[in-house]
This record gives C-alpha cells, sequence and structure tokens, in this order.
C-alpha cells in the first residue's frame, strides 16, 4: 500500500520570531531532521514537504541533493496550516492510499513511532500520536477558571496522524468550504463522524512553538545524539 507523508513546514515563525523550520540545530536546518525518519521508513513511499514560497526553490534544491532514496517534492504553502496540508495533498501520488502528516517542527519523531501510528490507523478511520496530561487542565474564561477536565481523560496530540486521502480530502474540503480552521488534521475528521484512533507517543516529539522550545530541543538532541 503507497504511503505519502506530509510535512507542513510552511509557518511563518510568528511566534518564534525566525522560521524555525529553517534554524539551525548542529549545523542543519530543523527540517533536515524532522525528515530523516521518514527517509528511513520503508512504509513511506514518497513526502512532499510544505514550505514558504521564498523557500521552495532553495530547498527543492537541497532535499533532491542530500536525498536520492526516496522520492521527495518541495511545494509552496497557505495561508493557514490546514491549506498547507491541503497543497500538499493536491500533488501526493494517485495511487496513495494512506497520508501520514507530521509537523515540519517536531524533529525527534522516530521510525518505530511513524510506523506504529501508520499500524494503528489501519483498524480505524485514522490514528494520532498523543501522549498523556501530566498537568491538570483548566477549561477557563477571562480570568476565572471554568471547570477541572478529569486529566486521566487528557490526551496531548501529536504527530504523526495517519489517515484515508479520501477521508483527509473530504475533511479539509469541507473545512475549507465551511471556514472551519481545526489545529490538526484529526479534529476536523472528528467533527465530521470520522472514528479517530491514537496510540501513546512520546514527551520527547516535541513541538518546537517558542524560543524556550528550542532550549529543550538542543537538550533532547545532545542527549539523543551523545
Ligand atoms: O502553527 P503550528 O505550530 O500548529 O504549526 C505546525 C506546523 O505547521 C509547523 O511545522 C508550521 O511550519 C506548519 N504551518 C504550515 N503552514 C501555515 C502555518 C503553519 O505549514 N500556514
Amino acid at each position: 500500500m503507497k504511503i505519502t507523508a506530509i510535512i507542513p513546514a510552511a509557518g511563518d515563525g510568528e511566534r518564534f520570531g525566525e522560521k524555525k523550520q529553517l534554524k539551525l540545530l548542529n549545523g542543519r536546518p530543523l527540517i533536515f531532521h524532522t525528515i530523516q525518519p521518514f527517509v528511513k521508513s520503508e512504509l513511506i513511499n514518497e513526502i512532499i514537504v510544505v514550505v514558504p514560497k521564498d523557500n521552495v526553490n532553495q530547498l527543492s534544491r537541497d532535499f533532491k541533493s542530500t536525498i536520492t532514496s526516496k522520492k521527495i517534492e518541495v511545494v509552496e504553502g497557505g495561508e493557514t496550516r490546514q491549506q498547507s496540508v491541503y497543497n500538499g495533498l493536491r500533488i501526493s501520488d494517485e495511487e496513495s492510499k494512506l497520508i501520514c502528516v507530521h509537523d515540519g517542527v517536531r524533529p525527534f519523531v522516530t521510525l518505530a513511532l511513524i510506523e506504529k501510528v501508520i499500524k494503528a490507523s489501519m483498524e480505524h478511520d485514522g490514528a494520532i500520536l498523543a501522549a498523556p496530561s501530566t498537568d491538570t487542565i483548566k477549561k477557563v474564561m477571562g480570568d476565572q477558571i471554568l471547570e477541572t477536565l478529569p486529566r486521566q481523560t487528557i490526551w496531548r496530540a501529536q504527530t504523526p496522524q495517519v489517515f484515508s486521502k479520501p477521508a483527509l480530502k473530504e475533511a479539509i474540503q469541507i473545512a475549507i468550504d465551511e471556514k472551519l480552521e481545526g489545529t490538526d488534521e484529526a479534529s476536523i475528521l472528528e467533527k465530521i463522524g470520522y472514528q479517530i484512533g491514537f496510540v501513546e507517543g512520546s514527551s520527547l516529539n516535541i513541538k518546537i512553538t517558542t524560543k524556550e522550545d528550542w532550549i529543550f530541543a538542543k537538550a533532547i538532541y545532545n542527549e539523543l545524539n551523545d
């Protein structure tokens, strides 16, 4: 079965202050670290990296010159993450049955985690990685707490998130038409009634969002590559 990995990495880094997907970690742009396990996985047939317009040509050349063992495409992103994923979806191999979406700024995903979530997706309409919450989560409004959510029911969504290609296409199309914006792909499939499973990810599979996250990223990288 053909599986396409779509790596949205077209954010403008507003919260971070620069395009963090291109920031050097041990001398290499972060996005190169992120795609490594996808290059290695024998389950993945092609990788589509979605990047800012200004970086398409350069990154396309860089990826194609360094990655020769797998088909890799680079495409321009959209206004939102959802649109970026859709741009990737549009150029995916016609024969792909599953789409594996992974944040370009989660560089510590492993081959084992990718393959675990792909296997889990086959038992549902799709599956994601998630990690149990160690914090107690409060629902708030303004400066007041409305309620405390039972911690044992709270899991933090990670990526990869893997779905059947027609289901993901349908969900994003509906979200675009109805102007719904999901912060992940699973949320829009859930909303239209698809049954999405989850398997435990890793607390090392962090998403680099803020400057503080860069401190964790360097520490994790150093620990894993000691
Ligand atoms: O905004 P968020 O932190 O959820 O971004 C997750 C991933 O989506 C990042 O890798 C970012 O580059 C990507 N993204 C994108 N297109 C956008 C916005 C974000 O590909 N328009």
